[in-house]
């Protein structure tokens, strides 16, 4: 009989505006992992309500990740595809955890340091006034996720690895206190996936306002690449490639035949800006035009998005039973 495959977990947060950044180096590594591996792939909703306060907007945002995994090539059928929130075992089991955890964990996590300081900078008298609770234990949460489904493998991007650091400590806190019961998950940070510049060469982020966007007109698209930030060198300058940010994020999209020979070009000074960009725009479209098209085809079609995320649900409902029935029993609820 073949190994059992190992299964790797990963989560996308609906906050809104999916770009280049987040389909590089989240999306598509996912979808390759899904031949190898056996995927659970979620929304991660919950972990939403730290920072969206309406219903309307997080159902929204959420139908736009499913629609993007979906147009992005995603088989409902060859992966365990569900909204984090259907699951209700994923909140019983983060409740277990907290009650394992030590605060002192919570308290060296990045994401809740990195509010603290930034108050402590500005002199606020508080520095946890914009620290709601659901965002301090934030990585609790995140480790019920992970750990309900048994997952082996988490990839995730470099700034998630201590979350999934914590979450092994947290299975492993588990396993000493109650049993040998959970799987102590890994963290697999994809090294090949640089992170893209965005349009101030910062990382791409949406909270830097710096992102192009793949899921909207060809106008919009268009208006973000334009404003890639580029030096005023004339043309005849010749350049070295790779320091150039706008030439790193060519050089992910288009095909390595096409790189190599604007690579030689900028050498020899035979490049502009403006060129640059339009090739960076046609490639996009090219690249993308599928996915892009189907996009507009889901987005459209809520029914069916609702449909693969109720099967889905059950699918990730029968991965978590048997689990939850275990550690309910260690636990004496
Ligand atoms: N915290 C992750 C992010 O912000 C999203 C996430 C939630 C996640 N739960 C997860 C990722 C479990 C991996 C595994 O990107």
């Amino acid at each position: 009989m073949a190994d059992k495959k190992k299964k790797a977990l990963t989560g996308i947060k609906p906050t809104g505006n999916i770009h280049l950044g987040n389909i590089m180096g989240a999306f598509l590594p996912a979808l390759e992992l899904t031949k190898t591996y056996e995927t659970n792939y979620f929304i991660a909703d919950a972990h939403s309500i730290t920072t969206v306060n309406s219903g309307d907007t997080l159902r929204d945002l959420t139908k736009q990740v499913a629609a993007s995994w979906l147009a992005l090539g995603l088989d409902p059928d060859n992966s365990t595809f569900y909204r984090q929130s259907d699951i209700l075992d994923d909140f019983q089991l983060s409740w277990i955890f907290h009650c394992i955890t030590p605060k002192g964990l919570m308290n060296r996590a990045h994401a809740y340091k990195a509010i603290v300081d930034a108050a402590a900078e500005n002199g606020d008298k508080d520095a946890d006034a914009n620290v709601n609770m659901g965002l301090f234990s934030y990585p609790i949460l995140m480790a019920a996720d992970i750990i309900l489904y048994s997952a082996d493998v988490v990839p995730v991007g470099q700034d998630q690895k201590q979350h999934v650091e914590i979450a092994r400590d947290i299975a492993n806190k588990f396993n000493k206190t109650y049993g040998n019961i959970l799987t102590v998950p890994q963290p697999m940070i994809e090294k090949s996936v640089a992170t893209l510049p965005g349009l101030d060469h910062r990382k791409m982020s949406k909270s830097y306002n710096n992102i192009i966007s793949i899921f909207c007109t060809d106008d919009e698209m268009w208006n973000q690449v334009k404003k890639f930030k580029t030096d005023s060198s004339p043309v005849g300058e010749a350049k070295d490639a790779d320091e150039v940010p706008l030439y790193k994020l060519i050089e992910v999209v288009v095909p390595a035949e096409v790189s190599k020979a604007l690579k030689a070009d900028m050498a020899k000074g035979e490049y502009s800006w403006g060129s640059m960009k339009e090739l960076l725009f046609e490639s996009l479209k090219t690249r993308f035009e599928d996915a892009r098209s189907k996009y507009v085809e889901y987005e459209k079609d809520a029914n069916y998005i609702e449909k693969v995320l109720v099967e889905g649900a059950a699918k990730a409902q029968d991965q978590a039973s048997a689990l939850m029935k275990q550690v309910r029993q260690a636990v004496g609820i």
